[in-house]
């Protein structure tokens, strides 16, 4: 008996509707869904007619710098005494912001049906900094509604109005129930994410206050923030408000909220008033300074827990939306703008001022919502292993420009730039998720910062150091403790491999150092990328726990000299630990543990262990894997594993079989 029909026996009903599927669809290409969507490309070089998530074009990389660059980097480091380290940061400092429309996609069905690879997911990062930020908002949360418990059918959290379709990003008014609270809160029971959300700022007179009073009884300690408004500074594109808004009305706006709120009782406690975000500004027609110089923070200072900006580098609204005058922007054309560190001093300058004066009135400043590219990113660029290195570059460019956080923003399946996107639901029983680039910066970047909220960081400066390999000293308690090397240089031959010459004045040069490679074989690799070994897989390959056996390199140093030099190939990125406790510091923290159920599927559903959420600690030496559930890479059997995963192991057996009839 061939193994494919052992799998059709195990899964008859799944092969029928295969079948069903090859029937309908050009065989030759690509696997159509009912609704006409394709799943899954076949051939390599067919043209791709799918959702944009799932696009398996690549761009050519760029040409190798010249003149060269330095390549024999010596990087000195001080034992203590290092000036302008940043700000204390936390190991939660990259976080997730997912459009409110999609979070039945991403975060489950309902209160009672969440999804089993996001909390993997979530759980790697919580393993590493303590703790996730997820914000839920966007541009759906200025008109979203929370409706009366059974309004919306089916069980579902939310659904998309339809008739009132606006704006460049053409989303559609939402409502939805308090049961999307409740899955929020029912995540925070298994994995430890901290959330915000955003009050509608739309419409004004009156506010909407719902979200306030809801919100606060249902997340409690778990609602870090609401956001009071998103992106004021381009309401008057879309209408919303005329062209002499400014930061006074903005302001004159917030003072409204709190007097309707203090009338309507919708905050109980005070503390939803307390924790408010502000000003969420695009940076698009107001400067940061024009909205702290209108006495915004002098005036609401009580009530603001967090100061925030937004901004995205460039935008693809063009390609996405169209337009009379849309002048479209060719990937490969930007995609040099983002393998290099200037991208990041550039786009960060303007907020400096901001950061220093969020200190000296003791408010975090957060990057709210941000990603490679407005309107859904860039082909080829969003959604390789350039994004993985851009975002963690950026990511440590904002720790040392003295942000305390900020979130990668996720969209649905018409996106390049998620970085993890749940598979179209009417496949959600044959496919995994798809984890991007800029997941594993996340996750690095937990592991660069740890969880001491002791961390500092500083970009370093070497003379003659070109932009295509930024380095960054990680400091605990002042002291060098990780060390961040990057190459964004693509050159298989190894000229221009980076050899970094680490020493550490004032300290005895250790014997040897630790060091975890962020990989792949070229900057325009489409998934499939490691983190110290192991992977999340391409399309459709994950359940969100790292697969593979996880590979540290031992790199011994040369006493004699003092230095210890660490290999970066081009491309890459490499976190060298400087000391055994720089490695194994979250030693103490607790093992999480899932004390109920949870489901996924909205077909098949299935029971899951709780043992299937990883449970080991990212820095740990003992059981050095990076999830203590980790299994190998999915040609190796992952039979025992809880019955949902099993489900999809088998049926991805079944892809792959059809995948080479066709
Ligand atoms: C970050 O803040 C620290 C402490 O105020 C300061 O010394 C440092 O220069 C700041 N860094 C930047 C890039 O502004
Ligand atoms: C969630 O959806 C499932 C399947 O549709 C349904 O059985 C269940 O009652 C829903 N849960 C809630 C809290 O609505
Ligand atoms: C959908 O939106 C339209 C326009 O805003 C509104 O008139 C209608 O009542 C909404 N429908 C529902 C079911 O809420
Ligand atoms: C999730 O939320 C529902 C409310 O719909 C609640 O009844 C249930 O106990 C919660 N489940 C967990 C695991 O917390
Ligand atoms: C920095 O910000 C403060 C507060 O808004 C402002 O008064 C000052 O002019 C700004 N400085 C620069 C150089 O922009
Ligand atoms: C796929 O989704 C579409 C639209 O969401 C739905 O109409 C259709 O019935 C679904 N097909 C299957 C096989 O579930
Ligand atoms: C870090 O800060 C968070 C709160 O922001 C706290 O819950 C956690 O316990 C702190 N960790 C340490 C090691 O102090």
């Amino acid at each position: 008996m061939s193994s494919e029909s052992v799998q059709c026996r195990l899964l008859r009903s799944l092969c029928i509707f295969f079948l069903l599927l090859i029937g309908a669809t050009d065989a030759a290409i690509t696997v159509y869904q009912a609704n006409n969507q394709a799943a899954f490309t076949t051939a390599p070089g067919a043209k791709y007619t799918g959702v944009a998530a799932y696009n398996p074009t690549s761009l050519s990389p760029p040409p190798v710098p010249s003149p060269t660059m330095l390549t024999t980097i010596p990087i000195t480091l001080q034992n203590s005494g290092t000036p302008n380290l940043s700000i204390k940061q936390k190991g939660s400092f990259i976080g997730f912001s997912i459009e409110m429309s999609v979070t039945n996609q991403v975060l489950g069905k309902n209160s009672t049906l969440i999804q089993v690879p996001f909390l993997n997911l979530m759980a790697n990062i919580q393993q590493r900094a303590g703790s996730v930020m997820i914000r839920v908002g966007g541009n759906t949360q200025e008109s979203a509604k929370l409706v009366d418990d059974g309004v919306i059918p089916d069980g579902r959290v939310l659904t998309k109005n339809l008739t009132g379709v606006t704006g460049t990003t053409q989303t559609p008014p939402l409502e939805f129930s308090r049961d999307l609270l409740y899955m929020m809160r029912n995540i925070s029971s298994f994995v430890n994410v901290h959330w915000f959300l955003g009050i509608p700022w739309f419409v004004t007179q009156p506010f909407d206050t719902k979200i306030i009073t809801a919100s606060q009884e249902i997340l409690g300690d778990y609602l870090l923030g609401l956001q009071a408004g998103n992106e004021p500074d381009m309401y008057h594109i879309h209408g919303h408000r005329n062209d002499s808004y400014s930061p006074f009305d903005y302001g004159g706006e917030f003072s409204d909220l709190l007097t309707q709120v203090a009338a309507n009782g919708a905050d109980p406690s005070g503390k939803a008033m307390s924790i408010l975000v502000g000003p969420n500004i695009a940076d698009f027609s107001w400067t940061p300074e024009q909205v702290w110089d209108s006495g915004f923070v002098d005036k609401f200072g009580p009530n603001l827990a967090y100061l925030a900006v937004e901004k995205y580098p460039r935008d693809n609204c063009a390609a996405m939306f169209g337009g009379p005058n849309a002048v479209v922007t060719d990937p490969q054309t930007v995609l040099p703008l983002y393998l290099t560190h200037d991208a990041h001093t550039g786009l960060l300058a303007p907020y400096l001022n901001s950061t220093m004066y969020a200190q000296t009135v003791n408010k975090p400043f957060l990057m709210f919502e941000t990603n490679t590219a407005s309107c859904g990113g860039f082909l080829g660029i969003s959604d390789s292993f350039v994004a993985a290195l851009w975002g963690l570059d950026y990511a440590l460019q904002m720790a040392h420009s003295n942000f305390s956080g900020a979130m990668f923003h996720l969209g649905g399946q018409n996106v390049f730039y998620n970085p993890f996107t749940s598979p179209p639901t009417n496949q959600s029983t044959f496919h995994q998720w798809t984890v991007g680039g800029l997941y594993y910066s996340a996750l690095v970047m937990a592991e660069a910062i740890g969880p001491s909220n002791q961390t500092q960081v500083l970009n370093i400066g070497v003379p003659g150091l070109t932009s295509y390999t930024p380095i960054y000293g990680i400091y605990e308690n002042g002291t060098p403790v990780r060390v961040a090397v990057f190459n964004y240089v693509d050159d298989p031959s190894g000229a221009n491999d980076v050899h970094a010459v680490i020493s550490i004045s004032g300290a005895t040069t250790p014997s040897s150092v630790k060091v975890k490679y962020l990989a792949a074989t070229t900057v325009v690799q489409k998934g499939g990328y490691t983190w110290a070994g192991q992977t999340f897989g391409k399309n459709f390959e994950s359940d969100g726990r790292p697969m593979g056996d996880e590979d540290i390199k031992t790199v011994n140093c040369d006493t004699t000299a003092q230095t210890c030099t660490v290999d970066v190939p081009a491309p890459g990125f490499a976190l060298v630990f400087l000391t055994d406790d720089a490695f194994t510091e979250n030693k103490g923290a607790p093992t999480m543990t899932f004390p109920t159920t949870a489901h996924t599927k909205t077909h098949n559903t299935a029971t899951v262990d709780p043992s299937v959420l990883s449970t080991s600690n990212g820095f740990r030496m003992s059981g050095n894997e990076l999830a203590g559930t980790s299994k190998p890479p999915s040609a190796a059997p992952r039979s025992a594993q809880a019955s949902l995963i099993a489900v999809g192991v088998v049926i991805g057996a079944v892809v792959a079989m059809l995948g080479r009839v066709l």
